[in-house]
């Protein structure tokens, strides 16, 4: 295989992102009130268990690329590029879905970038795992910002 230095980078990358999310998803979990929390509530749980199927799924293929998938929460607080604030109760919910649109926002576009990185290897496979995940927080995304009364925005 060629080089793959950067789409090992990459994937280690998601890695971190995603795992921060998840985090960022269950805080919207536990402190989210108003209307909705009993369809919202709920809801949670199935998108951090997408989003921990992906990083199990990201972290494997990075293994058997021969890389070294991150795996401590002391890196991933040194590596996201994701923001975060402590959990408060008075955060209304479109304040909290418009954060989460931002950081999947981010997210598609992290992939939007390994599938680049990935066609210039012509690692078909991984770039196959890249394309699935973003297809599939892009649909995310046009159901988040159809909740916020907005168009999905393509990255
Ligand atoms: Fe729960």
């Amino acid at each position: 295989m060629m080089n793959n230095t950067a789409t090992k980078q990459i994937l280690n990358q998601l890695i971190v992102d995603t795992t921060q999310l998840s985090m960022i998803v269950h805080q919207t979990h536990w402190y989210m009130r108003g209307t909705d929390f009993l369809t919202l509530h709920p809801l949670m749980d199935e998108w951090r268990d997408d989003l921990e199927d992906q990083v199990d799924e990201l972290a494997e293929r990075l293994i058997v690329l021969d890389g070294a998938p991150t795996a401590t929460l002391a890196e991933v607080v040194a590596q996201t590029k994701l923001t975060t604030q402590p959990g408060v109760y008075t955060r209304t919910m479109t304040d909290r879905l418009d954060e989460l649109a931002t950081d999947y926002r981010y997210l598609a576009d992290l992939y939007q970038q390994g599938i680049e990185i990935t066609g210039d290897a012509k690692d078909d496979s991984t770039q196959d795992i890249l394309i699935g995940f973003k297809t599939a927080i892009e649909k995310l995304l046009w159901m988040i910002e159809s909740e916020l009364s907005r168009a999905p925005k393509r990255g």
